[in-house]
């Protein structure tokens, strides 16, 4: 679909994703980059960052790609200041990298929940942290008197409660708090914007395959608000609204994008096939890793 945003919106603009590189994270990588934008990627997988960074040089967007784990202070640490040295300045980061499987709580190890508690959460933090410096007002590259942008990439799971995902709910629900303490610190001191985006269930994404694949959810489809499943372009606009100019005065907020489907009540997954499912759909991704159609 063409953009309802102007080309030249981000024009000037240097924006960091983690996770970045495939997902959620490329398109919304592409779209800044198609509107100007110049995109630092950080993942873990070489083979995922250069594919990603070959598609958005074919299209001309100035682009590299930096391995590393947001788990890893050292890591955020080393990627931002790589970022900055390549590019002059940052203005934009985006926490897309989560780690996520559909499991029963009886069935997650306490190490299994800290694991996606270290991705969402605790990454989150550490990338926002070692970002400060950059994105502060007068900072490298930038104005006096203007601070740059971040975007939390969150979900609605822990709005009411979602089966057989506790430890991404308490992860999101972790996010979303950070997103609002930061945007009342940093915005007031900064002049930094912090505000979240909830997508719902996307379709084409390791989200949408591993948390609500079609054999547990067929029925629950035809109950969705929309009665679609969303795209990821509209998770991208949805970001350029918010780190541009039209989304200057938001700053706080998570926005929910997802069809209105997390107002509908939770139903029940049938626990037997969710149990089956839950090894069989990690071992795939790993052994086969993200297809490059799915990029
Ligand atoms: N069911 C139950 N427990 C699981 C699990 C599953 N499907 N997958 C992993 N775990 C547990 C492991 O058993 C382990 O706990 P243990 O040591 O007590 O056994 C813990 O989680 C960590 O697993 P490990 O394989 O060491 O973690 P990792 O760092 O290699 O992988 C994940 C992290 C598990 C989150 C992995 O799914 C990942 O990296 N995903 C990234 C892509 C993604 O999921 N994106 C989100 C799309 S919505």
């Amino acid at each position: 679909m063409e953009s309802p945003f102007k080309g030249d919106i981000l024009k000037g603009k240097v924006a960091l994703l983690t996770g970045g590189g495939s997902g959620i994270g490329f398109e919304i990588s592409l779209q800044l980059g198609k509107h100007g934008a110049s995109i630092a990627i950080m993942g873990r997988r070489r083979n995922v960052l250069d594919s990603a960074v070959a598609s958005l040089h074919s299209l001309g967007i100035p682009a590299i790609g930096f391995e590393g784990d947001v788990r890893k202070r050292e890591d955020a640490m080393r990627v931002l200041e790589s970022t900055v040295k390549h590019f002059g300045r940052l203005d934009i980061l985006v926490n897309a990298a989560a780690g996520n499987f559909l499991v029963p709580a009886e069935d997650l190890s306490p190490n299994g929940f800290r694991t996606v508690i270290d991705i969402d959460s605790v990454g989150t933090f550490t990338m926002c942290h070692e970002a400060l410096k950059y994105l502060k007002k007068g900072g490298p590259g930038r104005e006096p008197s203007s601070g740059g942008t971040i975007i939390n990439i969150s979900a609605t799971l822990h709005y009411t409660a979602s089966w057989y995902q506790i430890h991404v709910s308490a992860a999101k629900a972790a996010v979303d708090s950070i997103t609002r303490s930061l945007a009342l610190e940093w915005g007031t001191d900064y002049d930094i914007r912090v505000n979240g985006i909830a997508p719902g269930p996307i379709d084409d994404t390791a989200g949408v395959s591993k948390l609500a694949p079609e054999e547990i959810m067929s029925k629950e489809r035809q109950n969705m608000p929309l009665f679609k499943l969303g795209e990821k372009w509209d998770i991208a606009m949805a970001t350029i609204y918010l780190v541009s100019d039209a989304g200057k005065y938001v700053n706080g907020t998570t926005l929910v994008v997802d069809g209105g489907l997390w107002l509908s009540k939770p139903r029940s997954l049938p626990k037997e096939a969710v149990k089956k499912l839950s090894r069989a759909v990690e071992k795939r991704s790993r052994d086969v890793g993200i297809p490059k159609s799915k990029l």
